[in-house]
């Protein structure tokens, strides 16, 4: 069952957030952040848990804004994370059609979001909900004292016009 995101869920939310940065193919962050941070940083009209029958959170997704601008007012930046136990059975599929539903129903044409290139479930994952590659970013930012690169990756809705 996926359900808007509440601070209800915030230990699950941050333990999962933390499991996925500690598997180092997740994002260029080492820690995740405090809850209120989260809390203040992600949209709260687009942030989504997915629960199992027990009310416990097997992944989120969650979105923020990438400018301030008013040209970009309709595109956000997305990360999705999945309980390394829930794997590989839909979670990110359903959470991520939350997250496309929610954001064309309130008028946001793009989502994007930034993959290390050896994330290949993120890749697949993203490219069966709609996503495609825009390129690669070479050696982008440092990870644990590496250069890395990020595939940049959108979906632009064809429901908004
Ligand atoms: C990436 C992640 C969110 C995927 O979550 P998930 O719930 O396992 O994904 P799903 O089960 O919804 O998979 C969706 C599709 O991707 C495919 N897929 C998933 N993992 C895959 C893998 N390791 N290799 C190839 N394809 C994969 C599935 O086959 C599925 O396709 P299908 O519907 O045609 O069968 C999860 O691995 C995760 O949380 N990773 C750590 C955090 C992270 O990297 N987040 C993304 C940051 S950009």
């Amino acid at each position: 069952m996926v359900v808007p995101l509440t601070a209800a869920h915030a230990d699950e939310v941050i333990a999962i957030y933390q499991a996925g940065i500690d598997e180092g193919n997740a994002t260029f962050e080492t820690t995740a952040p405090a809850w209120e941070q989260f809390d203040t940083a992600k949209l709260a009209e687009h942030r989504f848990a997915a629960l199992d029958e027990e009310g416990r959170v097997l992944g989120w997704v969650a979105a923020t804004k990438v400018s301030d601008r008013c040209a970009y007012a309709g595109v956000v930046e997305h990360s999705v994370y999945v309980h390394p136990d829930a794997r590989g059975r839909g979670v990110a599929s359903a959470l991520l059609k939350a997250l496309v539903d929610s954001t064309e129903a309130a008028g946001i044409w793009t989502i994007q979001s930034g993959v290390f290139p050896e994330n290949a479930a993120s890749l697949a994952v993203h490219e069966r909900a709609g996503f495609r590659v825009i390129g690669t970013r070479e050696r982008i930012g440092r990870h644990h004292g590496r250069w890395r690169d990020v595939v940049l990756l959108e979906r632009r809705s064809p429901a908004i016009s």
